[in-house]
């Protein structure tokens, strides 16, 4: 168990101290871009295309121009003209700033129009006069791999049919072989579907370009500020952008969960727009933009899980097709095309794995989000926890018991996955232990007999989930070319109080409070006497951002050790202040003293006064270190989840009885903060699973493109959330903690489908795709009956 060093006044690791930055948050104090305003700002509205594929045969601009107060409209035409029409994705595709010829997908960005007020912009935009030819869109991503199909992206050389990429991993001809050889063995067609991240502040941008300084000024929604800002100089140095001119603001954020970490056409749209009329202008995505644009998930995968008859698993392989909309934007590591979706193995210990992916081009949105996801870990844990629970089923074996004799054991971390990642530690049996303790998990077992032999639908669902997070080590991941290392830089003032700054970007994830946490452990400053800052390219020092659970595993680790560098620094110093020689001097949270001598002693206050008034001859003056942490491997947070659920017969209608969580994050700084990211990430999870899909017709139109139609769960639809955690450290991170914040998004869903699908199966129904809405499970309830 972590044992606290520090008071509560410190509040170093494992306290859960109040957040510092609610004052402002609570109050509705928070400074959001939208909530900048630049003297002779200029408004940016968007016109967007009504079809999912058509040719632009003309846009006609003049009614628009004739209202007073529209300055210009901008179209792919006037783009080109710098060459900045088009910009490269995170992934090296291309992806339209404004299109010249061809709308690619519903809602795709064609024009804008800049105008004084944003009334105004939206009239100029109702005003603009374009007209298509709609052309056959290709929706379903089967069908755009046939052979006949139209070539969606003839732009590309050498582009020959909708084909992206092929990935794979693993051994195909062992895998397939132990497949071949296995007693049972089961198969499913899993498809998590696109999604939206949803968060309550929409995307924005509102760029200031100065002619006289040539520097152009950004407050951005940006999850990584400073690689937005290397992206862009690298796209618009040709006309003058170069990187030290331009300064990216990330203000506070509304949520992220991925979603702000891609450069969306509108941001390019404003900055270029101010660079040309010299001018600040804004643009602020609207709630129904934020809904038709971008996505997460949508992979198909085709299963397969092995296993001896008593239920030994042998071999898991999938492969999966991954519909990526008219562009791959997904924003995953340069070496990760599919993100980290070979974790797919999961938490259980076989030989023998293979994952493939082939990624293909259609009429939708691009996107691909890690939306609250270290890159594709959800999708890769709801097939190993649906697979395990279908084996599970097929021979007859209790999901909890089947989980415990394939598990991971203690001792054998590092572990090494037949897929390559090395788990860094884990304690899987006591965490699913510890949920089944906390759930009454026997007893659940026996009321579902009892209520089985009435004719009631009650299901038990479990997920045992290992995650991913913490991007990552430089010798495997960048972006762009960039190493995903992070940074961390304090400065402790003569008075003893602290400035830290850092390369992540908080979204609410409460880094104000928990980073000056890991401070206060390290350094004895009390963590309400150390200022945080975050998101602004010309002072913090250069980082990857926060996306991916990475803040805990890189930024996190980089202030402990900047702080370690000081308080080597600061030995020196005591040395000197208590007239002993260095090696005399120990430490203990917040003082260094004379070994054997306590009462000797000096603060960590008087040191950094000392650093700035008296200091060791020779020494460089002032009290402040900087570090780059480049992380020897991810951390493997974990956890065990448990969900009960009854469903209505008559209706379909699912209610969540009860849901546990045990989470495994290592060591935990703010409790309070991690369980607070649990419940969200959990809320979630039940989204996906039970409410949200983005619904497409035939034609590529969206059919659920607002909050009416597309279900975001709120506190109502969410169940009480029960939460525990075990602690095993990482070994490798220097405070031995790992990520959190997205475990809970990742677990919850496969808990939650698992429990429907269980409740469901003395019908005879073995699987549904999420989310498993009502009316889904009523028509596969009518169709079960007919068939008995
Ligand atoms: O990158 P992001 O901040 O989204 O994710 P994270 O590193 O998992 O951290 C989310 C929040 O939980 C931060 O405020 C962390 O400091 C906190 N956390 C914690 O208190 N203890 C941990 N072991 C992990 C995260």
């Amino acid at each position: 168990m972590f044992k606290c060093k520090t008071s509560p006044e410190v509040g170093g690791m494992g306290h859960s101290v109040k957040r510092k930055e609610d004052a402002r948050f609570l109050h509705g104090k928070g400074k959001y871009t939208d909530d900048v305003k630049l003297p002779g700002m200029l408004h940016m509205v968007i016109v967007r295309s009504p079809y999912a594929y058509a040719k632009i045969l003309s846009i006609n601009k003049e009614k628009a121009l004739a209202i007073d107060g529209v300055l210009a409209v901008i179209t792919g035409e006037d783009l080109a003209q710098y060459n900045l029409h088009w910009m490269p994705t995170l992934l090296s595709d291309s992806q339209m700033v404004l299109p010249t010829d061809t709308v690619m997908h519903q809602s795709q960005e064609v024009c804008a129009v800049i105008a004084t007020d944003r009334y105004i912009a939206v009239d100029g935009a109702e005003a603009v006069d374009v007209q298509y030819e709609p052309m056959k869109a290709i929706v379903n991503p089967f069908k755009a791999l046939d052979e006949d199909a139209p070539l969606l992206r003839p732009d590309k050389e050498g582009q020959k049919d909708n084909h992206i990429y092929h990935w794979e991993r693993g051994e195909r001809e062992k895998t397939d072989a132990a497949i071949a050889a296995a007693d049972v063995v089961v198969k499913e067609r899993i498809h998590l579907p696109r999604i939206h991240v949803a968060s309550i502040e929409t995307c924005g941008v509102v760029a200031s370009y100065d002619k006289d300084t040539e520097k152009m000024l950004i407050y951005l929604t940006s999850q990584a500020p400073h690689a937005i800002r290397t992206i862009l100089a690298l796209v618009a140095g040709h006309v003058g952008l170069s990187e030290e001119k331009i300064r990216i603001i990330a203000p506070d954020i509304g949520g992220g969960f991925g979603g702000k970490v891609p450069v969306y056409p509108g941001y390019v749209i404003a900055i270029a727009a101010s660079f040309l009329i010299g001018k600040p202008v804004k643009w602020i995505e609207d709630r129904s933009e934020n809904l038709v644009n971008g996505f997460a998930r949508d992979y198909h995968m085709d299963c397969e899980l092995a296993a001896t008859k008593d239920g030994k698993i042998q071999a898991f392989k999938v492969s999966t097709l991954a519909d990526h909309g008219y562009t791959d934007s997904s924003a995953n590591p340069s070496k990760y095309p599919t993100g980290m979706f070979s974790i797919c193995t999961g938490s259980y210990d076989y030989e023998h794995a293979f994952a493939e992916l082939d990624a293909v081009y259609t009429n939708k949105a691009p996107g691909g989000v890690a939306y609250r996801c270290s890159f594709r870990v959800t999708e890769a844990v709801h097939a190993i926890e649906r697979m395990v629970d279908k084996l599970a089923a097929e021979i007859g074996k209790d999901p909890a018991q089947l989980r415990f004799e394939n598990f991971i054991k203690k001792e054998d971390f590092p572990y090494a996955s037949p897929l390559g990642w090395s788990y860094d530690s884990g304690d899987y049996k006591q965490t699913l232990e510890k949920a089944m303790d906390m759930i009454g998990y026997a007893d659940y077992k026996k009321e579902q007999a009892e209520k089985r032999a009435q004719g009631k639908l009650m299901g038990i669902g479990i997920c045992t989930f290992t995650e991913v997070v913490g991007a990552g080590p430089s010798k495997d991941f960048d972006i762009l070319g960039i190493k995903m290392f992070d940074s961390a830089e304090i400065r402790v003032h003569p008075t003893g109080k602290a400035l830290a700054r850092f390369g992540t970007k908080s979204q609410g994830q409460g880094h104000e409070t928990t980073y000056a946490q890991i401070l206060a452990e390290e350094l004895g400053i009390p963590y309400t006497d150390i200022e945080i800052d975050e998101g602004d390219t010309d002072t913090a020092p250069y980082g990857l951002g926060t996306y991916a659970s990475r803040s805990t595993p890189t930024a996190g680790a980089a202030a402990a050790i900047a702080a370690r560098k000081l308080r080597d620094k600061g030995k020196k110093i005591a040395a000197h202040l208590l007239e002993v020689s260095e090696e005399d001097i120990e430490w203990e949270v917040g003082k260094y003293f004379v070994k054997g001598a306590p009462e000797k002693s000096k603060t960590i206050q008087d040191v950094a006064f000392a650093a700035y008034t008296n200091f060791p001859e020779g020494m460089e003056p002032g009290f402040e270190a900087t570090h780059y942490y480049d992380p020897p491997n991810l951390t493997f947070p974990n956890g065990a989840y448990i969900c009960v659920v009854e469903v209505e017969e008559e209706t379909g209608a699912i209610d969540v009885k009860r849901f546990v969580a045990i989470d495994d994050c290592g060591n935990i700084i703010n409790p309070m903060i991690v369980e607070g990211q649990i419940h969200g990430g959990l809320t979630q999870g039940i989204a996906p699973a039970m409410y949200e899909g983005i619904v497409y017709d035939d034609e590529g139109n969206v059919l659920n493109g607002t909050l009416m139609d597309y279900l975001v769960p709120t506190a109502v639809e969410s169940p009480h959330w029960e939460t525990g955690h075990t602690i095993t450290p990482s070994p490798h991170h220097p405070l031995g903690a790992k990520g959190v914040a997205e475990s809970p998004t990742v677990g919850a869903p496969p808990a939650i489908a698992n429990a429907i699908i269980d409740a469901l199966y003395p019908l005879g129904i073995k699987h549904l795709d999420i989310p498993i809405t009502p009316d889904k499970v009523w028509d596969a309830i009518q169709v079960a009956k007919a068939k008995a």
